[in-house]
């Protein structure tokens, strides 16, 4: 169960703790504030064996990260114990009953009241039946909830539920044993053969198997896939860290993206799984694309591609904006999200809201066992294999190039885009891999962006700019320096540098400047002289032979020349590498940033 969080741990947390059915058939719980090394060392000085055990990282919603606070939570004096994935909205009311039926609260989460109530009903109404308690108990619950329960009774037994969306339930089919997890990480190195919850839907595991049920007591048969990761998918092998890793292989996860895509004979892109005929894309009047984070902004160069190519208006709309605020939506629409997890709760929820307004749902998803994968008409599987580092990079490039697949298909099908220009973004499509790898390796050679970090390293504050099809990669770029290195970073439009940010400018404010020599490329040169004059110091992604910004600059992050549309893809990269460098230099915690969330599955 350690080792299982241990390869959770990228997901955040601030306590974990475990609960043990022992050798005496007593429940044996430990918990500990902060890394999973301090639960370690309290398992190390008090040792517990036996069979069957729940764990548990937790994130902080009800109450602060202390001892009593971590999961497992226990009820009956060491009867049951619960853990929990989501949120108990109607907590309150379910307390104060709990309260007047005489239980006793040890700490401030919503978690505590499953415990108690699960507890309940096993006594009253239940008689001693754990499943049917467990049902009982989730169908008081409001809000999304991932549980599992042990019990002292049912050695044999662990009984785990999924309401709504609180993030994955997979369930593993080992050697002689079963594992449950809320992510694959945790099951690859035991497992490849995996069966998922869906929404209101519970498995009771035995060493030998699982049976499920829906929440309403249905039996239900559900069938294991297997797992294509690679097995050393969730290592980090060679590498300091899993951003590092994930950075340095996106040469790999491009091709791996454009793989059985592309027909060169025809010249056509292929998505079978988009579920999405050419007569239906020609019905289509607008396509919304729902994100959140580093996947919003894939998606803002997404609209850049669609509408440029397929000649269709694209709105972008973060997740969460678009599900509260009555979006107009109608079956002539395709929904499509972008989600790295595809178990993001506003992405869900957007997509659920869609489907309720008639629209068709699609999604670029990469975790193609994800409740996105499952419940949108049709997918695009991302191919960028599994993103451990919380700060987003190999899921950013594959979901920019899966757009670009994606706009080319729509074009093909409304007609939109001569045969000449579909050519040469074809041809530049499947160089792009290749010059990624470039790329990498020479950033990888040099010290040229550990040198930055230490020249940059100590300011405050970043403004990232960028115009055009660059605007989204200046906030992703700040996204990315904020994310690990704990840098106030801002990314803005640079046409809008003179309505604003310009009043920051000065000695202590570094601007990074998105400047590859394309339609716009005078227009950014011209804002680097403003910032010059005003004694700011400029980076500036460049082309790598582009002298006249060598000049200008006070530092040129390289990049090599592609079709104008494809230039997001690498001009990601290096900031990419320049805030791991800049985290590095800081001594940031990379993998598990504070605070943050490598999916996040609560509200
Ligand atoms: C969290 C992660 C980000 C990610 C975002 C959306 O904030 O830290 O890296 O971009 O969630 O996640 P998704 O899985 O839906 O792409």
């Amino acid at each position: 169960v350690l080792d299982g969080l241990r390869h959770l741990e990228y997901r955040g947390y601030d306590s974990a703790g475990l609960a043990v059915l022992d050798r005496a058939g007593e429940l044996q719980v430990r918990r500990e504030v902060g890394k999973l090394a301090n639960l370690s060392r309290l398992v190390d000085e008090a040792p517990v064996e036996g069979q069957i055990a729940i764990g548990h990282t937790r994130w902080a919603t009800h109450g602060p990260p202390t001892q009593f606070n971590a999961h497992p939570h226990v009820s009956g004096g060491g009867l049951l114990a619960v853990v929990q994935n989501g949120i108990v909205e109607n907590y309150h009311a379910l307390r104060e009953r709990l309260i007047g039926e005489g239980y006793v609260f040890t700490s401030d989460t919503d978690t505590e009241v499953i415990a108690h109530l699960v507890h309940l009903y096993y006594q009253n109404g239940s008689h001693g039946d754990l499943v049917d308690a467990t049902r009982r108990a989730l169908g008081d619950l409001r809000g999304p909830s991932a549980v599992v329960v042990v019990c002292r009774d049912h050695p044999d037994k662990l009984v785990a539920a999924r309401l709504g969306n609180a993030g994955g339930v997979a369930v593993g089919y080992g050697e002689g044993e079963m594992l449950i997890a809320s992510d694959i990480p945790a099951l690859a190195p035991h497992t490849r053969r995996i069966a998922y919850l869906d929404d209101r839907q519970m498995a009771v595991l035995t060493a030998n198997g699982a049976d499920y049920f829906t929440l309403d007591g249905e039996p239900l048969v559900k069938d294991a896939s297997r797992l294509e990761w690679d097995a050393d998918a969730v290592d980090r092998g060679e590498f300091h860290h899993f951003m590092q890793k994930e950075i340095f292989e996106q040469g790999r996860s491009l091709t791996d993206t454009l793989r059985g895509r592309l027909d060169f004979v025809g010249g056509q892109v292929r998505l079978d799984s988009l579920n999405l005929s050419a007569e239906q894309v020609r019905t289509l009047e607008k396509i919304t694309i729902v994100a959140c984070g580093t996947s919003y902004f894939a998606g803002l160069v997404g609209k850049f591609l669609v509408e440029r190519l397929a000649r269709l208006p694209v709105e972008v709309d973060y997740a969460s904006e678009f599900r509260y605020r009555q979006p107009i939506v109608n079956p002539q629409q395709l929904v499509l999200a972008i989600t790295q997890s595809g178990e993001t709760v506003d992405t869900l929820a957007a997509l659920e809201e869609a489907r309720r307004r008639g629209a068709r749902t699609a999604a670029i998803v990469n975790a193609t066992g994800s409740q996105a994968a499952r419940v949108c008409d049709g997918i695009i599987a991302m191919q960028a294999g599994p993103e451990i580092g919380v700060a987003s990079t190999k899921a950013f490039t594959a979901s920019v190039v899966d757009l670009c697949l994606f706009a080319l298909y729509m074009a093909q099908a409304r007609g939109a885009v001569d045969e000449t220009a579909r050519r040469e973004l074809l041809d530049a499509l499947v160089r792009l891999p290749g010059q990624v790898g470039e790329l990498l390796a020479e950033a990888r050679q040099g010290d040229h962006y550990a040198r930055l970090a230490a020249r940059f390293g100590e300011f405050s504050n970043f403004l990232y700019l960028g115009r055009g099809i660059h605007y989204p990669i200046a906030l992703e770029g700040a996204l990315k320096l904020k994310e690990i290195s704990y840098i106030h970073a801002e990314g803005y439009p640079a046409g809008e540098m003179k309505h604003g940010p310009i009043a920051l400018i000065d000695g202590q404010t570094p601007t990074l400047v998105i400047a590859p020599r394309d339609s716009i490329y005078e227009k950014m040169v011209s804002q680097v002289e403003q910032v010059r004059a005003r004694g700011g110091a400029v980076l500036a992604v460049a082309h790598a032979e582009d002298a006249q910004m060598r000049q200008l600059a006070d530092a040129i992050l390289p990049i090599p020349v592609t079709h104008e549309l494809l230039t997001p893809v690498l001009s990601v990269i290096p900031l990419q590498i320049l805030a791991y460098e800049v985290a590095l230099h800081r001594g940031a915690d990379v993998d598990q940033p504070r605070n943050l969330a490598k999916s996040v599955t609560v509200e």
